[in-house]
């Protein structure tokens, strides 16, 4: 028996991470510590069965964690909690800083003192920032461009500094852009896909030709099983879909899926730092048997799918705090065009 702490567990990637190994490992105790933000709910582990507990708390709380730690002899930990919009983080870089970096190391502190077998810290390609051409390596420079990014980069760099400094046994996986079942309908997959079905506009930021690197969320959870149990330790995995694609193609894909017109496609202003492309070679992880399962085509055609028979879960979300946030992000999508 293995005891396990996810952390931010009740997101999108945690939740399905969660799901996951509850099914492959049903010898492990799963210990969920999440703060409930806005971007967190307990629906998204409703039906789990299994040695699965739920805690409330803030991972930047250090009586909390040092409770949890005092109460649980964990072996391993794998931080998910984070703060994860990038528009978020340009309207309000705070709460980022303070989850993403802080609360990262108030975890490390934790884990240095009861000395658990493995720790994985979950970061992203964002780190490199934007790369024209090509693709990077895990030993590239960090470039961060959001303070999303940023936070992201400063929270795993502590954490690689803890397993030079006092051989914390530390994983860093770094991963691009997820997609699938439970994600908010704030990143552009489902809130595309949910706007269309209600035929509301989808907004585009600039010219729509951005490019992400498209990852289903269960070959990113079967990565990080992997790594969690045969990665080095003190080293950084890429996790890469390999499957790349403008927004505009993406939203387009949506739309075809709906069978819904193409003039909900609505220009807006681009974001301010917006990152044109990512991409990373993940060879680290594929070396170790990890490949990915799912085409992009019918992993979004499933997600569409997915969005419409859950429509009761993301309805309630879009008419809680998510109102407001659309109405005051997305402001111009209600002036008059001229
Ligand atoms: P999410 O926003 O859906 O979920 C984040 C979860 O963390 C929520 O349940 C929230 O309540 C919890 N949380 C936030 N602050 C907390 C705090 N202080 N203490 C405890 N819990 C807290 O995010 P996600 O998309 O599931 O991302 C999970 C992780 O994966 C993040 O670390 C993110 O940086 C990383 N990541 C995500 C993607 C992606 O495409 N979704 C890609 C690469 C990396
Ligand atoms: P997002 O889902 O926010 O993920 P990230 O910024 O972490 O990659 O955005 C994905 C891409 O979609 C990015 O290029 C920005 C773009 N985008 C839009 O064009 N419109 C939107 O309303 C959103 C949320 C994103």
């Amino acid at each position: 028996m293995k005891r396990v702490l996810v952390t931010g567990g009740a997101g999108f990637v945690g939740s399905n991470f969660i799901r996951m190994m509850a099914a492959h490992h049903p010898d492990w105790r799963i210990i969920n510590l999440d703060a409930l933000t806005y971007a967190g709910s307990t629906d998204n582990l409703k039906g789990l069965s299994g040695d699965y507990a739920f805690v409330r708390g803030d991972i930047a709380d250090s009586a909390c964690v040092t409770a949890l730690f005092g109460q649980y002899a964990f072996d391993y930990v794998v931080n998910f909690a984070a703060e994860t919009h990038v528009d978020r983080s340009i309207a309000s870089p705070q709460d980022f800083i303070r989850t993403d970096v802080l609360g990262t190391h108030t975890l490390l502190e934790a884990v240095r003192e009861q000395g658990v077998a493995r720790y994985v810290q979950i970061s992203t390609d964002e780190v490199y920032g934007s790369v024209a051409a090509g693709a990077f390596a895990e030993d590239s420079p960090l470039r961060p461009s959001s303070p999303y990014a940023a936070s992201k980069a400063a929270g795993g760099l502590v954490v690689q500094s803890f397993y030079r400094t006092y051989g914390t046994p530390v994983v860093v996986t770094r991963s691009s852009n997820n997609y699938g079942p439970w994600q908010y309908p704030e990143k552009i997959i489902p809130l595309s896909i949910t706007n269309a079905i209600d035929d509301q506009a989808l907004p585009m930021y600039g010219d729509g030709l951005n490019v992400r690197d498209w990852l289903h969320v269960e070959d990113n959870c079967a990565a990080i099983d992997l790594v969690l149990h045969r990665g080095e330790v003190g080293e950084v995995y890429n996790i890469g879909g390999g499957q790349e694609a403008t927004n505009l193609a993406v939203t387009e894909a949506i739309l075809a899926r709906l069978h819904k017109d193409r003039g909900l496609i609505r220009f807006v202003a681009d974001r301010p730092g917006h990152d044109r492309r990512y991409a990373v070679t993940c060879d680290k992880l594929k070396a170790l048997g990890w490949t990915p399962s799912v085409a992009f085509a019918e992993g979004l055609a499933r997600t569409v799918d997915w969005y419409i028979a859950h429509s009761e879960w993301w309805r309630r979300i879009k008419s809680g705090e998510w109102r407001a946030y659309y109405a005051r992000h997305y402001a111009e999508l209600e002036e008059p065009r001229t």
